[in-house]
């Protein structure tokens, strides 16, 4: 069997190590992968957003599967083209990858299902936004409607910075027709939760709920990132949060996309907050999480293909969905600077005796060397009986590693440890 995956980052990496472990499986190809990549699966150099390129590939090569992993690739329709090929996929369809590519659509279903998540207003016209703030709640939340690299998301402290989010994003056009459209919200407070989730359109099976830490310095400090680092499973998701979860967001939210006509079939990743008034939806993604997966797929004891075949063939009731009941802590191995400037182009070094997993996401190979060619470069994740021993562990085998630049927190996991005493 030949598998595609889409993708190039520690998350791709994630996937292909794991689907590694089913033998059935003789060949993987990553597009485009990156240099760590290529120790696990033959790197293609066609871009995770070439479509037409992708689908080439796939005609070309006899591939039996494909996994699509980026939001990009998803919104765009790969999953479509690809099965109107006749290849079947793990991932959704572009009418049900907008319920993350466009914020006003999973705010309204939200509001249309009774989903709980904060009170919004959506505005396509910049005066009536900046009226709206006039009075509005402070702190508030500003989004950008489309995908905007993560960067879409401005929590404004005072009413000033309010409006000037608002006008970058409708009058400067800082993330370009992703910012056509805006939504207000209500500001909440309350820990975080990642609960990515495989579902085939029937039933949703979550997966073990994860801690991310988007700040790029200790403490929460310093500018939002795509994720430092991740810890598995979160403490503050206790059964009795899971129960509500389930009851009134996981099944409402596979309810509602199957009531509009968008089945969902893939992962899908609720971005959840615990806030006083009970647990509410800040975000839905189409797909896994990074670096969440680079926690979560190594605790998985279930093979990851047979899940993947499972809810393409929509059968995952028959799958037992299975996690390691231990701890798993990833730490991430950035350039100095992201996700502002950086340098890159230094060589990565990996002692003998390194016993974590390496999950590359920002390298690649010149002459047979590794040099790093990204803001987040790499993730060590390691997995033990408790919490505080996974974190030792993780920044025992971080000390393994080496490269010029190299920056990462010194504190993931710290806050999911005090919670958790
Ligand atoms: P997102 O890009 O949607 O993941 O949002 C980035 C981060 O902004 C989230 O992880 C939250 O920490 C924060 N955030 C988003 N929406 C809200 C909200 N309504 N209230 C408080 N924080 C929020
Ligand atoms: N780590 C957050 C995300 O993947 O969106």
């Amino acid at each position: 069997m030949k598998i595609m995956v889409v993708g190039g980052g520690g998350r791709e990496h994630a996937i292909i190590k794991k689907l590694k472990e089913n033998k059935n499986i003789e060949k993987i190809y990553a597009l485009p992968g990156n240099g760590g990549i290529a120790a696990d699966a033959e790197c293609v150099n066609v871009g995770a957003t070439d479509i037409a390129g992708i689908v080439d590939f796939a005609k070309n090569n006899d591939i039996d599967f494909a996994v699509v992993a980026p939001d990009d690739p998803l919104v765009l329709g790969a999953v479509d083209a690809l099965n109107e090929l006749g290849i079947k996929c793990f991932g959704p369809r572009k009418n049900a990858a907008i319920i993350e590519g466009s914020k006003v659509f999973s705010k309204n279903l939200m509001k249309k299902y009774g989903i709980p998540t904060a009170e919004y207003e959506v505005f396509s016209e910049m005066d009536k936004a900046l009226e709206y703030l006039e009075t509005a709640p402070i702190p508030t939340v500003i989004k950008a409607d489309g995908l905007a690299l993560g960067k879409g998301v401005i929590i404004a402290q005072t009413r000033e910075d309010a409006k000037k989010a608002v006008k970058e994003m409708m009058e400067d056009k800082v993330f370009g027709e992703s910012g056509s459209n805006i939504v207000i919200e209500e500001f909440l407070t309350g820990p975080e939760v990642s609960v990515l989730s495989f579902t085939d359109g029937k039933v949703v099976v979550p997966m073990v709920s994860s801690m991310d830490h988007k700040r790029a310095k200790d403490n929460d400090e310093g500018l939002n990132t795509g994720g430092m680092g991740t810890v598995a499973p979160n403490p503050y998701y206790t059964d009795a949060v899971a129960a509500e979860c389930m009851e009134k967001i996981f099944i409402p939210t596979l309810n509602a996309m199957n009531a509009e006509g968008r089945t969902f079939k893939g992962c899908l990743y609720f971005g959840l907050m615990i806030t006083p008034n009970g647990t509410k939806v800040i975000e839905y993604n189409c797909r896994f999480g990074d670096p969440e997966t680079q926690v979560v797929l190594p605790l998985l004891d279930t093979d990851l293909y047979t899940i993947f075949e499972a809810v393409a063939d929509e059968r995952l009731s028959e799958i037992d969905v299975k996690f390691k009941d231990e701890n798993a802590c990833c730490v991430i191995m950035a350039s100095d600077g992201y996700p502002s400037k950086y340098e890159k182009g230094y060589e990565i070094t990996v002692d003998d005796d390194m016993n974590g997993e390496l999950f590359v996401a920002g390298a690649v190979l010149k002459d047979g060397k590794l040099l790093t060619n990204g803001g987040r470069v790499l993730g060590v994740t390691c997995t033990a009986p408790t919490l505080k021993e996974a974190i030792a562990k993780s920044y025992g085998e971080v000390n393994k590693v080496h490269f010029g630049n190299a920056y990462y927190r010194k504190d993931i996991g710290a806050k999911a440890l005090k919670a958790g005493e």
